[in-house]
């Protein structure tokens, strides 16, 4: 994992090459129709499941070493950006004026930009969150509260604005002890949701 990028929010911590079970379970919820964003992708673990599942995918991160084997990827797009220097959500931001079907996250955490992602997802588009929450101190990094989702916080960032199909906070056991919150939430009015509701994966 990079240790090159300003937010050492998680690294080293992702030793599989394994996709998130949370990801996989909510994977399918993302509309086919447009692009899915794999932001602080890593070594693009879950950019590899959304191709096999035949998303076309835009995978960002500081260090995209470990995106190597995807190059030839037609349905990839490989973007190295420094989340943090700048907004790249923002105008001349290199991520500007996109939109996304699809967003997924894991283990990684910067606040500054949270509120531009989720203005980044297209109608009925699919926010995919997992990273580390407050408590987690006590069983490794990160340990810098920077880095660390505040009680709740990722439900009520994503509530203002989508409907949260699922959401969890607590101690998980694999791949190893941590704290870590999730969610699934959806760019749909309430009204859309209940006239057109999501299949939700089963457990
Ligand atoms: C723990 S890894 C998670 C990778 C991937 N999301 C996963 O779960 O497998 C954190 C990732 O955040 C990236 N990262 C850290 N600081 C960054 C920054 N300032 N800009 C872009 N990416 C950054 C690292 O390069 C690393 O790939």
């Amino acid at each position: 994992m990079a240790r090159n990028c300003s937010n050492h929010s998680a690294d080293s911590l992702v030793d599989t090459v394994e996709p998130s079970p949370w990801v996989v379970r909510f994977a399918a919820l993302i509309p086919q129709s447009g692009e899915i964003l794999d932001l602080a992708c890593g070594g693009g673990r879950h950019s590899r499941l959304a191709l096999g599942l035949g998303y076309r995918v835009v995978a960002a991160d500081c260090n995209i070493l470990g995106l190597e084997d995807l190059r030839k990827q037609k349905s990839l797009e490989i973007v190295e950006i420094d989340l943090e220097t700048a907004n790249p959500f923002v105008p001349g931001g290199i991520l500007h004026g996109r939109i996304f079907t699809g967003i997924i996250v894991t283990n990684y955490l910067h606040r500054l930009i949270l509120s531009n992602l989720i203005g980044a997802l297209a109608d009925d588009g699919v926010l995919i969150y997992e990273t580390f929450s407050g408590g987690n101190e006590r069983y490794g990094h990160p340990r810098n509260p920077d880095y660390l989702l505040r009680p709740g916080e990722l439900l009520e960032t994503a509530r203002k604005r989508l409907q949260v199909i699922a959401y969890e906070n607590g101690l998980i056991q694999e791949p190893r002890m941590a704290v870590v919150q999730r969610l699934c939430a959806v760019n749909s009015s309430p009204d859309g949701l209940a006239t057109n509701p999501p299949y939700i994966a089963p457990l």
